[in-house]
């Protein structure tokens, strides 16, 4: 038994209450003594406890730190987050998502870091994840479909990111194809899937995100202030990044359901209702070609048809786009 995410749950299921060391001790199946352990370890990790005779203890605050307890205690999913690895300092939190995948981890296992030093981007950029500002997470996934459609899964995620937000913070993002999440035009979360295949049958899928949460203006390197934002800086406010993604978890977990049953339908008509790229002029850059037109429509397999200026559609895989004016 988790004897610390024991007692954080039974605070949890009594908020501002006062809980005695013998009830912690009989919940966590523990003696006093390591009730009073594990609560000091909790102190060290930044939540404050009133301690009072005869009374016991009383959760007064929860730093604003990402472990697994904070994660999974009153997480109410069946698989996403179910298992959570929580780390401090990393180079990238997708590296070592592949290597517990490939070591069996199951479904849903969320791969979570307080700073990344060489976070990955698309494209093989870098992503800027600096300690404690935002959510860099990586999410394995093993759906039983063909290997084509994996890239409906990182539509899917974009739509249960603008849900997230729009549930946190009031806010409704737009989407930039195939996966940049905007506010106010700027971009505050990008998503990378990553896969590792055999024939056309996926093992397992590992879904990038990065959310700039708590991210002040002076956090961005200088080249990214005119293109990046966070929701701290459109909402006004700090965000508790755990109650965040434990919020992507359930909002992932029903739109991957409905995937599962439905197929991807829903999602598409959900993703369009959030895109700013359909309708616009748009530039798109692949490492072979640059590609003017109108972006048209979703393809059902997640690529965006371009249609240039003589009617010739294009699917468009993976590139980078330029949006232009609404035609
Ligand atoms: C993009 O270029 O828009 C995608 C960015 C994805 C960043 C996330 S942060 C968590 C995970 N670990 C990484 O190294 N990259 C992804």
């Amino acid at each position: 038994m988790n004897i610390k995410l024991e007692i954080l749950k039974a605070f949890r299921a009594q908020p501002d209450q006062f809980i005695s060391g013998e009830r912690l001790s009989e919940l966590c199946n523990c003696s006093r003594t390591a009730v009073w352990k594990h609560i000091e370890e909790l102190r060290q990790e930044g939540y404050q406890f009133e301690a009072v005779r005869r009374s016991g203890y009383r959760l007064v605050s929860a730093p604003d730190r990402i472990t697994a307890e904070e994660i999974t205690v009153g997480l109410a999913t069946e698989v996403i987050g179910q298992t959570v690895r929580a780390y401090d300092t990393v180079e990238s939190t997708q590296i070592l998502a592949h290597q517990a995948a490939a070591q069996g981890a199951p479904e849903g296992t969320v791969v979570l870091a307080e700073q990344q030093t060489g976070g990955k981007g698309r494209l093989g950029r870098s992503w800027h994840s600096p300690k404690h500002a935002g959510v860099w997470m990586s999410l394995v996934l093993r759906p039983d479909i063909p290997l084509p459609r994996a890239p409906q899964i990182t539509l899917l995620t974009a739509v249960a990111m603008v849900k997230t937000i729009k549930r946190e913070t009031g806010l409704d993002a737009d989407i930039k194809w195939p996966n940049d999440i905007l506010l106010n035009g700027k971009k505050m979360c990008g998503i990378l899937t990553e896969l590792q295949a055999e024939s056309d049958r996926i093992n397992y899928l590992i879904v990038g995100i990065g959310v700039n949460v708590n991210t002040r203006a002076e956090d961005f390197p200088p080249e990214l202030r005119a293109l990046a934002t966070s929701l701290r800086l459109e909402s006004g406010r700090l965000i508790r990044r755990a109650a965040f993604i434990q919020t992507f978890c359930v909002q992932f977990e029903q739109l991957y359901q409905e995937y599962l049953q439905r197929g991807f339908a829903p999602i598409r008509a959900r993703w369009e209702a959030s895109a700013v790229t359909l309708g616009r002029q748009v530039t798109v850059r692949t490492s072979k070609e640059t590609l003017h037109g109108r972006a048209v429509g979703l393809d059902a397999d997640g690529s965006l048809i371009v249609e240039d200026a003589a009617g010739v559609r294009h699917k468009v895989y993976s590139a980078d786009i330029e949006q232009g004016a609404i035609s």
